[in-house]
This record gives structure tokens, sequence and C-alpha cells, in this order.
């Protein structure tokens, strides 16, 4: 008998909506998550889908109407108000926009909840010497918010986040005011932190680039819902929903540009031209499945687009490919791709903002 470990998030059917003139907004409209300890999960969705309002019902900035929230095995909204003081000492948050205090030096902001919470001088100084090498800011004990760079600032945020030792940390579109180099720095520490203190980490983003780089596991919002989860190598090679085809795109490009189709070469007479767009995915190199299909099927196979990337470690290729040949031998090539484990399918026709490759 297997016993998993708790969840470190658990959401269930949680419904917050907003009254406004004429209609409620339903900013939740019924969503449920699980994430597991030592995860970093995202949370991707275009705005207003309702990322940052489910975020926050995770330490209950943000009260659900309906639902519930457990949290590190507690049931948040059980807790009174003292009970709930202390279980957000559990939970750190980090800003898009850092939210320092510009009056204060980076020593005295990351002390800052300490502080609040009647931790004594010497114990907070300890911290604060704790914190300042885990984000690399050593150097910038005694500067001012506005002596800093963005990065900085976001370093003082995340240290500020686990100056009281949460085992989770929330993170609010916490790179989406830095530039991408920054970002990839910022995205690197919190993976370090993760490993190095054991941390949960649930992480909100409108860019699919930030889901690629750290998460191990994504789910997309759309209008309250979440309307589709996995590991994230499965998302992006297989997205089953159009949002989440278009939320790859921008990073993957699974589209065929429109105007390359255009150009094509149609096919001799007595063929037939099929546009195949094949995922490898597994054991079997891009170049030898195309050769090799050309050969025993006796078609043509050019490449009209493809890339060939790595998510996670994990290595894949995305080709559109333009078969020629009679149509049972297209069939036949196919049926064989797919035995070999290859996803084979139409491809994806949307309009790419993605340059494409020259056709072959
Ligand atoms: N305090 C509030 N009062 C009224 N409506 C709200 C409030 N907070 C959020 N909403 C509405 O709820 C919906 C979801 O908002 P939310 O901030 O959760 O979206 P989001 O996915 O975080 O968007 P963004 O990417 O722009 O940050 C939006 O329609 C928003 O206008
Ligand atoms: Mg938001």
């Amino acid at each position: 008998m297997s016993h998993s470990p708790p969840a470190a998030i658990r959401l269930r059917d949680l419904v917050r909506r907003f009254p406004g003139r004429g209609a409620a907004t339903t900013a939740l409209d019924g969503v449920s998550l699980d994430v597991a300890p030592g995860e970093v999960f995202g949370i991707v969705g275009r705005s207003g889908a309702g990322k940052s309002t489910l975020i926050r019902c995770v330490n209950l900035l943000e009260r659900p109407d309906a639902g519930g929230v457990e949290v590190l095995g507690q049931d948040l909204l059980a807790l009174d108000e003292r009970g709930l003081r202390e279980a957000r000492r559990g939970i750190g948050m980090v800003f898009q926009h850092f939210n320092l205090l510009s009056s204060r030096s980076v020593a005295g902001n990351i002390a800052f909840p300490l502080e609040v919470a009647g931790i004594p001088r010497a114990e907070r100084e300890a911290r604060v010497r704790e914190l300042l090498p885990l984000v690399g800011l050593d150097a910038k004990r005694d500067a001012f918010p506005a002596q800093l760079s963005g990065g900085q600032k976001q370093r003082v945020g995340i240290a500020r986040a686990l100056a009281s030792r949460p085992r989770l940390l929330l993170c609010d579109e916490a790179t989406s005011a830095l530039d991408p180099e920054t970002t990839g720095e910022i995205l690197a520490l919190l993976r370090r932190l993760r490993d190095a203190l054991d941390l949960t980490v649930l992480l909100i983003t409108h860019e699919m680039a930030v889901v690629k780089a750290v998460c191990d596991r994504v789910a997309v919002m759309q209008a309250g819902r979440i309307v589709e989860q996995g590991r994230v190598f499965d998302v992006f090679t297989r997205p089953q929903h159009d949002i989440t085809r278009r939320f790859v795109a921008e990073v993957i490009g699974h589209a065929v540009p429109p105007g390359t189709l255009a150009r094509l070469p149609p096919p001799d007479p007595g063929e037939v031209r099929e546009v195949l767009q094949v995922l490898f995915a597994g054991p079997h190199s891009t170049r030898a499945v195309v050769s090799e299909a050309s050969r025993r099927f006796n078609i043509d196979l050019n490449i009209v687009s493809g890339r060939i990337d790595e998510i996670g470690g994990e290595p894949f290729g995305l080709l559109a490919l333009a078969a020629y040949g009679a149509p049972e031998a297209l069939a036949a090539a196919t049926a064989w791709m797919r035995e070999l484990g290859l996803d084979v399918s139409a491809p994806d026709l949307a309009a790419s903002p993605t340059t494409p490759a020259e056709p072959a």
C-alpha cells in the first residue's frame, strides 16, 4: 500500500465572485488544484483569467465564496484570526512590483515581517545575515531600494518572503517587470531555493517561457477555470486546449505559417500532397525517421518548419513535413510513423508570430 504525502496545496471547487455594476464578475468558477510538496507549479493564463485571485486564495488574502483551501495539511478556512496569522508565516509571497519600503535598507526590508511578528532584534539580524548570501545580496545590505536594479529589488522581495522560513512560496508575476536575462536569473534563483530550502513554489505568469524554464507542472486558466493541466513536457508537446496551443505556440511554434504553406509546390499528376505535423518525443531521431520513411514508402518529405528543443532535460522535435506521393504510400508512411510512437497530425494553421524556417 502506498501512502502519498499530503499535498502542499489542495484547493477544491473554489468560487469567487466580485459584485459590480450590472453583472458580477466570476473570477474563480470552480477551481480545484493539487500541488505536491517540492514542486514548482505554474499557473498561466491571459489577463483577467483569475490567476491572482486564485493565488490570493491560497493564503486567504482573498476569501473564496465557496470551496476548500488546504495548505500543508491545514484547513485554512477553519482557522481563527490568530491561527491564520500563524499559518501565513508558513506561506511566503513575492509580488510583481516588489512592494519594498523605500525608506528602509535592504536589511530593513528583509527583516520587516519578522519585526511585525515581534521577533527580537538579535534574531532578526541573524536571519538577515543568513538570507543575504542565499539571494546574492551580501554587498547590498545597507543599500536602499532606489539604489537597486529590478532584479536586485526582486531578490530583496524573495528574501523578505523567506524571512519567516515558509514551506511554501507564492509568486504572482514575480518576473514580469524584469528583462529576459534578469528573469532567467530570478527563475534560476527560485529553483535553487526550492532545492536548498525544500520549498514548494506556486508561480503565476502570463509567459509560457517562464513555465518552460522553471516549472515541473502547469495549469492553464481561462475565464476563472483551469482548462488543462499536467507535466510541463506533456502540456508543451501535446497541448489539448486551444488557449494552451496558443500559449505554447509563443514559445515553441506549433503553428505552421500559412505563407509557407502557400509557397509549397503542387503535387505531380497522380500524386497527392499532405502536410503533416510530426512530434518526436521519444528515442527516434528526426533525421532517421524522415529519410527512412522516404526510402521505405517511395515518397518525398520536405521539411516545412521545424524545431528541436528540450524541456526539463527531455528532448523533443516538432517538424511540419510536406509529403508528396501516391495516396496509399502516404497513408502507409503515416501509419508507420505512428507505430514508432510518433504523434502525426494535421498542422495547426493559426498565424504564428515566430519566424518560419525556409522550406527545404
Ligand atoms: N477586487 C476586485 N474587485 C472586482 N473585480 C475584481 C477584483 N479582483 C479581481 N477582479 C476581477 O476578477 C477577474 C480576475 O482577476 P485577476 O486579477 O484574478 O486576473 P489575473 O489572471 O491575475 O489577470 P492579470 O494577468 O491581468 O494579473 C477580472 O475580471 C478582474 O477584473
Ligand atoms: Mg494578476
